[in-house]
């Protein structure tokens, strides 16, 4: 009889998961001895028990889509909203776990995935995961699948936005995703030749980017192009933290930040400043190569692993090497970009403006 193994993808979708889902089927498939279920909408479709048998066809023709043919949600087995409250789920999942009788369950997703299913590998499931996010703030992994993508189409926008920049003589800002940490931004302000870039990070000064952008104005520049990364905070952010209720506040003050930012340089360097806030742009369509292959790759390991029976890992990239790294040591910590990182010694030596 073959052994039932479970997948599902949870969290932000991200271009990529489709060739991970692929990957760990087919290699199962070609292996044999498995069959592949695809729990939908991530720990609620486990929650509810609803899924697909994932069988060539199924399999087939995939590799090139966007999202997740499987969907997904930011539901968390312990904290489910259910019928207007939100409930601990996590018995009925390991319930549905037992009566379909799996043998493992593979979750594809983020930092949030990671920690909900190093819950599930503690009551008791075999899980093994895989890192997607175009954050890439996953620890242990040097990169995650989707984040290739969106880098591509980040810098793409800010290819684009030079032309319109400098046809009108404008600043403009550009925001990225990236959640609390600034790989997107870094990567893409880099890749497409930002005049500044924001990161959370480094907490940025106004005036200390006024400056650089009135520099390239002595210099002849003119037309300015600032990539400010969605956690980015500055310094009056960083003084409102420290008060009591800090983080509220903040939170609010991140909703307008980048307009904010817009209306305080256009004043301090009297050039005219747009906006561009990229959005979910950053997670749509179809996967780079990179991706593809990364996410085949990390799939495909993943299914060796489960045919080693071996659990309650991620497979991660280092180095090179797809490797196994304990799920505990990924679930919680997230990988903020270090203040001594090649990127930030890059933009520095450059004259790439950080805000500080
Ligand atoms: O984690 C991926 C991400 O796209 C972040 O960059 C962003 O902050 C968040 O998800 C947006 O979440 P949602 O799709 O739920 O709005």
């Amino acid at each position: 009889m073959s052994k039932l193994i479970g997948i599902l993808t949870s969290g932000g979708d991200t271009p990529g998961l489709n060739s991970a889902i692929r990957a760990v089927g087919k290699t199962l498939l070609h292996q044999g001895g498995y069959t592949l279920v695809g729990y939908l909408d991530g720990f609620r479709g486990l929650m509810e028990n609803r899924f697909v048998v994932l069988d060539d066809t199924y399999l087939s023709g995939i590799i090139t889509r966007g999202g997740t043919i499987l969907g997904s949600s930011r539901d968390k087995p312990h904290k489910m909203p259910i019928g207007g409250k939100v409930m601990d789920m996590t018995d009925v999942i390991v319930e549905n776990y037992h009566k379909n009788h799996l043998s493992g369950l593979v979750c594809l997703g983020g930092g949030g995935t990671q920690k909900n299913a190093f819950r599930l590998a503690k009551a008791g499931l075999n899980v093994l995961t895989l890192p997607k996010t175009i954050d890439n703030d996953i620890m242990h992994t040097d990169i995650s699948f989707g984040f290739d993508t969106a880098m591509m189409i980040a810098t793409e926008a800010i290819d684009r936005l030079h032309s319109t920049a400098s046809s009108h003589h404008r600043i403009i800002i550009v925001e990225t995703m990236g959640h609390k940490v600034g790989w997107l931004a870094l990567g893409s302000g880099l890749a497409g030749g930002a005049d500044v870039i924001l990161l959370p990070e480094l907490v940025y000064d106004e005036q200390v980017v006024a400056d650089a952008i009135l520099r390239r104005t002595r210099e002849g520049k003119k037309f300015s192009i600032v990539v400010v990364a969605e956690g980015a905070i500055s310094q009056t952010m960083a003084k409102v933290l420290s008060e009591d209720n800090g983080k509220q506040k903040v939170e609010q003050m991140l909703k307008t930040r980048t307009a904010d930012l817009a209306t305080k340089l256009e004043k301090l360097t009297a050039r005219e400043t747009r906006v561009t806030i990229l959005g979910h742009v950053q997670r749509g369509g179809t996967p780079t190569p990179y991706d593809r292959m990364i996410s085949t790759a990390l799939g495909s390991r993943c299914a060796l692993e489960i045919m080693e029976n071996r659990w309650g890992h991620m497979m991660a990239y280092q180095n090179n090497e797809i490797v196994p790294v304990a799920l505990e040591s990924v679930a919680g910590p997230v990988k903020y970009i270090p203040e001594n990182h090649y990127l930030i010694t890059c933009a520095k030596e450059m004259g790439v403006g950080l805000g500080q």
